[in-house]
This record gives C-alpha cells, structure tokens and sequence, in this order.
C-alpha cells in the first residue's frame, strides 16, 4: 500500500498539459447500461432541476442547495450518460461541510488563514450544485475543445451538455460575472479515473480567486500580472506555511488553461517534494467575458483528500468515506492535523485477470467496472502485464487488490467479486477473457 508520501501525483494531472489526446473512440464505444431509459437528451441545467415535478415513484432522491435531484435526472441508459449508481450515490454528501471530518476540519482551517488575514474579504460558497454545464466546466474557464479532460474517458457526462464538475473551477466564470472579487468556492468533484490508494472518483477542492483594480497596482509601480503574481505567492505561502509549519518550498512553473502565467506550489514534507496546490495570474479572456476588461486577478485551485492525506497521516483514500466509527470518532471540529490511528490491518487479496482488448478498451471503463461491483472493497488495479502477438491482438492482465478498511473478507466473498467482476468485464466492456 502507498504511504501519504506517496501521494504526489493525487488527482492533479488533468489540467496540467497542453496534450490533446482526446480519445474520441471512448465516445460511442461506451456501453454501461442501466435499467432505466433516457428520459430527456436536453441539457439538465440546476434551474431545469429546480423546476422539474416532483416525480412519484422515485429510486432516490436527494436535496443540494435546496434542488431536489432524482437518480434518474443523473443516471441513465442513454449513450451520452456515463454516470454509474455509485457516483449517483455520492452526490450530497458534502464531506467538506462536515465539521468533524478531516476534510470540513481542512477547509475550516483554510477559510480561517483568510478570515484573519484579510478581513473576512474573501466569500464563501460551499454549497454550489456539482451538476453544471459543459460550458461551465470547460469553456468559461478557456479549456480546449480537443482537451483530454473533456472526454467520455475522464469525466461523468449526464448528457451531452452537462457534467459532475470535474474541478472547482467550473464555478469561477459565473461568479466572476455576479460582481464577485474576493471568494473560496469548496466542493465535491468528480473524474473517472484509476484505481489505488490516493485515487477515488469523488474527491474535494478548494478554488479561489482574487481580484485586483488598477489602484492596486499602479501604487505599486509594477504591471498588472507582476503585481497579481507576487500577491498569489505571497498569500499561498502563508497558508502553506499555516498548515504545514515553516517548511521548505518551491514554485515551478506550468501550464493551465485558465491562467497565464501558472505556477504550482510545491513543498518539501517527509523527504519528499509534495505538490499542494496549482495557480497563476487569470487569463485575460475570462475577466474579459465576465465584463471586468480593466481588472487583473488571481486563481488557485487545491485538492483537499491530498492535503488531509498527509496532515492527518490518512493511508488510503477511500477512508475519507468510512462511516465506521473507528475512524469518524477520531477527528474532532478544529483539530487539523490529529495523527490518524488505523485500526485495521486486514490482509489485502489479489486476484488477477487476462483478456484480449478492442479498440475501445480504456483502464478507466476497468475500473468503473470494477467499482459498480466491489465498491470500496476494491484498493487497487494494476496492470501487471502487457503484449502483443504476432497476429496484432493486445491482451492485458491485470492485478486487482480487495481489501476492507473495516473488516476481513472471506475467500467466497472475494470470489464471488472476482466472478461478478469477470462477467461484467466481457458484457460491458466486451473484452475476451483469456
Ligand atoms: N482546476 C485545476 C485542476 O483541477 C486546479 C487549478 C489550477 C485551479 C490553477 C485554478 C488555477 O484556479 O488557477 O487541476
């Protein structure tokens, strides 16, 4: 099992690069399907929501923000819909606004550092509908049409023109167009993805986003990107430095497609360079978009699983969802940084798998697959072992890992998975299993 140092890579590559590596074969070759038929190809905005009839019989329904959200406005059997029940399941939970988990003791912390620094300026949103639109997701913030982050492969579609947010920024552009110039927006964010100990398909950032007029600056003598860049750094190192104590840190540069330039804060932590947060200098087009042409402003975004991770030595992401006493009763409102005691040690069991791919195989569709069947029985998939022969067909195999936070798990339980897994894998997936 990976240790909290491990963890550098958690949940933060998908904005990084420039690469257009959109694999458009993931788009009509998705095949999960679910009992349920489309209802409605249009686009769900959270107003269509809150407007939609209440519907009876209903399979469930949950509030967020006061929109009441049916399972099957967000998970249906239509191929534009990627949405599989146990994402369904996890919208509404709203673990960062649990003031005695290690996430809502996190963000506490951090709206703290702004509160007393500067005065109570910076708003808070915690509570903004992970449901939005494509163009909130990905155009308002100036992502690329072609971008990996936008495919089938990546990110939850409920339909062609809305997703699960897969980053917090998807709320900047519309705040930014409210008057708003000072705000932390905190939620749950969504990406499909692999599976081991630092990687869950539901996670949680922090975005946040200063802006400046031009008496800031012309005071100041230096251009407006300067003098926005040296506040970024300057605010994100005290709040580094709140968080983790005077440790050693670095910026690198790199590239987001929000903000020009961009820059990632890194910092030296149990003999290991940690990546905590990415930000810059807003790119030009969007405060230009939201009718503030003569401003400059800042952004940063931050994955709090990653932080909690290793400020509270948590080993292994899906903890963070435990409702296992043992864990829920160890961190208390205010407490950042309580050493996190495991109380489990259950061997892990491994299982391995081998099949021909086709052309539409994806690790992600994999794992979707192995999660709709062991949840989070399931720590980790590896591919272990990878060729192909002399007539051109690819076969992979691969090492999956069950093992409970909370308990032992019998060989007939574990087998069981491992054949629901198997079945599941050639009728969704249409792999031949070797
Ligand atoms: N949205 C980015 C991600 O999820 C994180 C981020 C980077 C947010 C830079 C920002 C920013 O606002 O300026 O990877």
């Amino acid at each position: 099992m990976n240790t909290p140092m491990a963890i550098s890579a958690t949940h933060f590559t998908l904005f990084h690069k420039t690469s257009l590596l959109f694999h458009k074969r993931c788009f009509r070759s998705f095949t999960f399907s679910t009992p349920f038929s489309s209802s409605s190809s249009s686009s769900l905005s959270v107003q269509k929501l809150g407007r939609q009839k209440w519907r009876q019989p209903v399979v469930s329904v949950l509030e967020i923000g006061g929109v009441k959200i049916g399972k099957d406005d967000v998970v249906r059997d239509d191929p534009t819909n990627n949405v599989p029940d146990t994402i369904f399941s996890k919208l509404g939970m709203q673990l960062h606004r649990r003031d005695q988990h290690p996430i809502g003791i996190l963000k506490n912390a951090i709206y703290d550092y702004f509160d007393s620094n500067y005065l109570n300026k910076f708003e808070k949103f915690d509570h903004l509908c992970p449901i939005v639109s494509v163009k909130e997701n990905f155009d308002d913030v100036l992502v690329p049409a072609d971008h990996v982050s936008r495919s089938y492969n990546d990110t939850y579609y409920i339909d062609a023109q809305t997703v699960l947010r897969c980053h917090t920024s998807a709320h900047q552009a519309e705040l930014l167009r409210r008057g708003h110039t000072h705000f932390l927006v905190t939620g749950d964010v969504y990406r499909r993805d692999s599976i081991d100990s630092t990687h869950y398909p539901v996670f949680h950032q922090m975005e946040g986003v200063r802006v400046f007029s031009p008496d800031d600056w012309e005071a100041s003598g230096m251009d407006a990107t300067s003098y926005a860049a040296g506040d970024l750094k300057k605010c994100l190192e005290g709040l580094a430095c709140q968080l983790f104590g005077s440790v050693e840190m670095r910026w690198v540069d790199t590239y987001f497609p929000f903000t020009n330039p961009s820059f990632e804060l890194e910092i030296y932590f149990q003999e290991k360079w940690l990546e905590v947060l990415g930000c810059g200098v807003t790119e030009q087009e969007i405060l230009k978009r939201s009718g503030k042409n003569d401003n400059v402003a800042w952004a940063f975004g931050l994955g709090l699983e990653r932080l909690a991770m290793v400020l509270f030595e948590i080993p292994d992401i899906r903890l963070f969802w435990s409702t296992d006493e043992r864990f829920t009763s160890q961190f208390s409102k205010g407490q950042l940084g309580v050493k996190f005691k495991p109380f489990s040690k259950f061997p892990p069991c491994y299982k391995d798998m081998s099949f021909w791919v086709n052309d539409s195989f994806t690790e992600n569709n994999l794992c979707e697959v192995v999660r709709g069947v062991a949840g989070d029985l399931v720590e980790e998939v590896q591919l272990i072992d990878n060729f192909t022969n002399e007539k051109g067909m690819t076969s992979h195999c691969y090492r999956i890992a069950y093992r409970s936070m909370e308990r032992s798990l019998t060989d007939e339980e574990i087998n069981q998975l491992q054949w629901n897994v198997r079945e599941q894998a050639q009728s969704k997936l249409n792999v031949v299993l070797r």
